[in-house]
């Protein structure tokens, strides 16, 4: 496959993807497709963005039109499809907003796809999905490829969905297709509206730290270059056709991973420790928060030998450094006038 096209690729781990796929395969060209929603940032890709084989085109999933151009322009061979709308609490407040990009906008891309392809095999469409689709689990047991879908969110319902389409065209319209369900990333660009960088970042202004009910909801991290690495390996050695978990066997209760990050944030910045927890409040928990997601990974790491790179010590210092070290980017994303600084600084490579 020479002709990637990868979408969401200006979002925090789009972005990861792209690099790894530019920086480790400079025989690809490799289609970096995003409408640059709020969530979607030019400035992360900057020390990519003039190798020969990038290019960026600003558009949206949905509009199959154009979506038809690109593929016949670039004779698209593989998709890996990234692009969604991500956040719960905002599926909670929009829901139709998560309809349209992730339902609507998948099966728009996956038309495109049919036509433009038709009955070839030697062709691929990989949905990046979430853990988030086989619902919460409690104390006990794991998220297995196997596990029944039992979406809890207006995201992960929607999610849930564009997987199910995306099976479906594999069954129905033979296009060949691969899937895999992360658990939850972090690390540099990510958006500050998840906890970890939100908390970073509030910490760095000594605001309040929100932290949703009593903090005693699960999350299994993962850190999102390893991510990159998992796709990588199933985009080229998965069997046609599967799922796979990908995840780094690391829970951690959020509460303590805050205390955690508080108390690695006092160190960077020079505080007495115990100063960063004195601003964790207790709000409103999310409506209908999932308990505790777990990945069992095993299906990944015994196929296709994928393991995680860093420890989630490792992974969670360098991020703080990250943040610390490009408070720029912070301010900049926070403005929502990221566009205008990008252009000022970068020139107008917005279209290409
Ligand atoms: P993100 O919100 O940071 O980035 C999403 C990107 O998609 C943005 O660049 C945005 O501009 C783009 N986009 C949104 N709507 C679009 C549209 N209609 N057309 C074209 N581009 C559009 O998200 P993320 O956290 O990087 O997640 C990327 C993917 O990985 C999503 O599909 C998400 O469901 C999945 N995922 C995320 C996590 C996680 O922990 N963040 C875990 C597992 C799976
Ligand atoms: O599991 C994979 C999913 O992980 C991805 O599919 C989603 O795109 C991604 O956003 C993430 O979803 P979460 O809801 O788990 O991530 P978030 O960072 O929003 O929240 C992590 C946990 O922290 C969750 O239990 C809610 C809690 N939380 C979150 C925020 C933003 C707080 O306690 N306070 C907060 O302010």
């Amino acid at each position: 496959m020479k002709n990637i096209l990868i979408t969401g690729g200006a979002g925090f781990i789009g972005s990861h993807v792209v690099r790894h796929f530019v920086n480790k395969y400079p025989e690809y060209r490799i289609l970096n497709l995003d409408k640059l929603t709020y969530a979607g940032n030019l400035m992360n890709l900057t020390d990519i963005e003039n190798k020969p084989n990038y290019v960026f085109i600003k558009e949206d999933i949905c509009n199959s039109e154009a979506i038809a151009g690109i593929f016949e322009q670039y004779e698209v061979d593989g998709v890996i499809h990234l692009a969604a709308e991500s956040h719960v609490d905002r599926s909670i407040m929009n829901p139709m907003e998560f309809v349209q990009t992730n339902v609507v906008g998948t099966v728009s891309l996956l038309n495109v796809a049919k036509s433009y392809w038709g009955k070839r095999q030697d062709v691929l469409f990989y949905h990046v999905s979430t853990d988030e689709v086989y619902g919460s689990l409690d104390e006990g047991g794991f998220f297995y490829e196997t596990t029944s879908y039992d979406p809890q969110s207006p995201y992960s319902a929607s999610k849930a969905a564009s997987d199910h389409f995306v099976r479906a065209y594999g069954n129905t319209y033979h296009i060949p297709f691969k899937l895999s369900n992360c658990s939850n990333n972090y690390g540099p660009n990510h958006f500050p509206e998840k906890l970890i960088p939100l908390f970073i970042s509030n910490i760095m202004e000594n605001k309040p730290l929100p932290v949703y009910g009593k903090g005693e909801n699960v999350r299994d991290w993962l850190w999102v270059k390893d991510h990159a690495t998992a796709i990588d390996a199933i985009f080229h050695r998965g069997r046609v056709g599967e799922t796979y978990n990908i995840g780094g066997k690391n829970e951690w209760k959020n509460i303590d991973l805050v205390l955690l990050l508080c108390s690695i944030m006092d160190k960077k910045l020079g505080r007495p420790e115990g100063t960063s927890e004195k601003l964790i409040q207790y709000v409103t928990d999310r409506p209908g928060h999932d308990l505790r997601y777990a990945i069992d990974p095993t299906k990944l790491e015994t196929e296709l030998d994928w393991h995680p790179s860093v420890t989630f010590e490792q992974g969670l210092e360098e991020t703080v450094e990250w943040y610390l070290n490009n408070k720029e980017w912070v301010d900049t994303i926070k403005s929502g006038n990221y566009l205008h600084y990008y252009e000022a600084q970068y020139g107008s490579r917005i279209e290409k």
